[in-house]
């Protein structure tokens, strides 16, 4: 089961992506855009949008932040929050979204600078994903990362 987030928790995810946003580096879009992820052990790691005059280089603010997170070493996620402009507030993109179905199930509320909330779940957000356990069901083998070398 997934452990629900408390209002608390979701006021605070949603406050520090709110930060985060204001670092976006956004010049071609102008589509400001943070993040922030909440991990299983409590602490809360940040995104933001990166963009790049070669456009297609640009970072989204959730794969920013889960990135934060799992280079820190905590790859186990509550929720994720992600603030934008946007009336309603806008959902993860598809490519954010299969990078967050890659640590499973957990919440994500979706926030706009006008202090609009969605809740939603990675699951809710991609149904059918392909996932870990497709590629462990295929090989007959856990997919856990090598730290043999
Ligand atoms: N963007 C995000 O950061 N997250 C999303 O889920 C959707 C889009 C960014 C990418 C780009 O810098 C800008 O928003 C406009 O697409």
């Amino acid at each position: 089961m997934m452990a629900a987030m408390e209002q608390q928790q979701i006021a605070d995810l949603v406050a520090a992506a709110g930060e985060a946003r204001e670092n976006a580096h956004a010049p071609y879009s102008g589509y400001l855009v943070g993040a922030a992820a909440l991990t299983a052990d409590g602490r809360i790691f940040t995104g933001c949008n990166v963009e790049n005059a070669s456009y297609g280089l640009s970072v989204c603010a959730e794969r920013h932040a889960i990135a934060a997170a799992v280079a820190a070493g905590c790859s186990e996620f509550v929720g994720i929050a992600v603030v934008t402009p946007s009336k309603p507030p806008a959902a993860p993109c598809g490519a954010c979204r299969q990078v967050l179905a890659e640590f499973g199930d957990f919440s994500v509320i979706m926030a706009n600078t006008g202090g609009e909330q969605v809740r939603s779940t990675v699951r809710d957000l991609l149904p059918i994903t392909f996932d870990p356990a497709v590629l462990a069901a295929a090989s007959g083998k856990e997919h856990e990362p090598d730290r043999s070398s």
